[in-house]
C-alpha cells in the first residue's frame, strides 16, 4: 500500500524507512532505523527529486505511482549518486523509459560507474552551477555542494515555493514515524543526538565544504529544507542552521569533559571515573565517560564534536594502544576534528605505552591543545597519586570558559 505524504498542493514525500538496517553503510548503529526521503513534484511537468534505497524499492515505487496517477514522470533529478539514494534509478528508467535524468557531469560519471548503462544524450539534461528548470509553476536552481557528502552532490532549489533540497545536508538518522516535520516532533530531545551523530560521521570531516554550501545558501530565501534523511524543516531553521555552522567550524557546543576510556581489567576505568569526579567537584557539569569497548565510535565521535574537552585514557596492549581506543583515536582524526583540549592517562602493568602512542595521534589533530603532564598509572591508581590526578582536573578545569 503507498504511503504518501503531501508537502505543498505540488509536492509529494515518497521516500520510505528502514528499520531493520544495522548499521548504515556498513558502520554506524541505526537502532531507531532511517529514513531514505525521495520528493515528487507534481508541476505541469513531473519531476523526482532522488530515488532511494534499494532495501525500500516496493514502498518506493509503489508512492511514486501513486502520486503520479497515471501521469508519465518527465524529470530525475539525481542530487547525489551514493547508493542510499540512487539505488533505484534503474526501477525508474524501465518504469519511465523517456524520463529526463537533470544531473552535472560528475553524476553522469558516476552512473555509468556505478551501473551498466550509460544515459543517452537526448535523455540527459547536463547542469551547471547556477542552471535553472522550468517546469512549469516551479523554476528550480541547482547549487553544488562538492563533498557534501560526495564530490558530485548538488542541492536543488524551488525558487517558486523556497524550498531547498538539501541531498544529505541538515539529515538525521531516525525513521519516520508519522511526523514528517521537524516541528511536529520533540527533536531537541528525541533526534538532535542523531542528527550530531549523522552529520559528524558522515560529513564532520568536511566542515570547510559545509561551511561553503552555508554561504551560498545564505543567499537564498529558505522557507523550507527538504533533506534526504530525516525530518523536513519549516520552522526554527536557524536553530539548526546554527548547529552545522557550530559542527562545521568544528566549535564546541558545551564546555565539558567528555572521557572515553579503554580498561581491560578495571584500573584505567576506575582513574576515569575518579578524574571525573575530582572534575564535578570543582564546578564541571554534563561530564561523559564511555568506554570505548562498548559504545560505538559513532556516538563518541559525536561527543567529540559536542564537548570542548576530552581526556582519553587507555591501558597498554600488545605494547600498544588498547584496540577500541586506537580504532576510536584513528576514527577521531580521520574525522577532521579540531580545536579540542585533550589530556592523556595511561595504564601499563609492566610498560606503559598507550600515553606516548595516544599522543602520537593527537598531535596530528589540528589546533589541539594537550592539557597538563601525561598521566601515567601501573595497573591501578594509588592513593599517593591522587594529588597528580587532581592537579589534572584542576589545568583542565583552568582552560575551560565555565
Ligand atoms: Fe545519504 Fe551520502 O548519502
Amino acid at each position: 500500500m503507498y504511503n504518501t505524504r503531501k508537502i505543498t498542493n505540488d509536492l509529494f514525500l515518497v521516500g520510505a524507512n528502514d528499520r531493520r538496517l544495522s548499521l548504515f553503510e556498513g558502520v554506524y548503529p541505526v537502532p531507531i532505523g532511517v529514513s531514505y526521503n525521495s520528493y515528487l513534484l507534481m508541476d505541469e511537468k513531473t519531476v523526482l527529486l532522488d530515488t532511494a534505497d534499494k532495501a525500500v524499492v516496493h514502498q518506493f515505487m509503489e508512492n511514486v505511482n501513486h502520486v503520479l496517477n497515471g501521469r508519465k514522470l518527465d524529470y530525475l533529478v539525481i542530487n547525489h549518486m551514493e547508493p542510499d539514494h540512487c539505488a533505484e534509478i534503474p526501477e525508474i528508467l524501465n518504469k519511465f523509459p523517456e524520463v529526463k535524468i537533470v544531473c552535472n557531469a560528475k553524476i553522469q560519471t558516476m552512473i555509468s560507474q556505478f551501473f551498466d548503462f550509460e544515459i543517452q544524450e537526448n535523455q540527459l539534461i547536463l547542469v551547471k552551477e547556477g542552471d535553472t528548470l522550468n517546469t512549469g509553476k516551479h523554476e528550480l536552481t541547482f547549487v553544488f555542494a562538492p563533498m557534501v557528502h560526495w564530490p558530485e552532490v548538488m542541492v536543488t532549489y524551488d525558487k517558486t515555493d523556497k524550498i531547498l533540497f538539501s541531498a544529505d545536508a541538515f539529515g538525521t538518522f531516525g525513521a519516520i514515524d508519522g511526523n514528517i516535520y521537524a516541528d511536529e516532533v520533540d527533536f531537541d530531545n528525541r533526534y538532535m543526538d542523531e542528527a550530531r551523530r549523522y552529520y559528524t560521521n558522515i560529513v564532520g570531516k568536511y566542515g570547510m565544504q559545509v561551511q561553503a554550501l552555508l554561504k551560498k545558501a545564505a543567499n537564498l530565501e529558505i522557507k523550507m529544507i527538504c533533506p534526504l534523511h530525516g525530518f523536513i524543516w519549516r520552522k526554527d531553521l536557524n536553530k539548526f542552521i546554527d548547529k552545522y555552522m557550530k559542527w562545521s567550524t568544528y566549535t564546541p557546543e558545551i564546555q565539558s569533559v567528555l572521557i572515553p576510556y579503554a580498561s581491560v581489567y578495571g584500573g584505567t576505568q576506575n582513574t576515569a571515573e575518579i578524574l571525573a569526579a575530582k572534575l564535578a567537584e570543582l564546578g564541571v557539569k554534563d561530564i561523559k565517560i564511555c568506554d570505548t569497548s562498548v559504545t560505538d565510535a559513532s556516538y563518541i565521535i559525536a561527543d567529540a564534536f559536542k564537548y570542548s574537552h576530552i581526556v582519553f585514557a587507555s591501558t597498554t596492549y600488545n605494547n600498544g594502544i588498547f584496540v577500541s581506543m586506537e580504532n576510536l583515536l584513528h576514527d577521531i582524526a580521520a574525522h577532521n576534528i579540531q580545536k579540542r583540549k585533550i589530556a592523556i592517562i595511561e595504564n601499563g602493568s609492566w610498560a606503559p605505552v598507550s600515553g606516548k602512542l595516544m599522543t602520537d595521534i593527537i598531535t596530528k589533530i589540528p589546533n589541539t591543545e594537550i592539557i597538563g603532564n601525561k598521566f601515567s598509572i601501573k595497573s591501578a591508581l594509588k592513593e599517593n597519586q591522587i594529588e597528580e590526578l587532581e592537579l589534572l582536573a584542576k589545568a583542565i578545569v583552568d582552560t575551560m570558559e565555565i
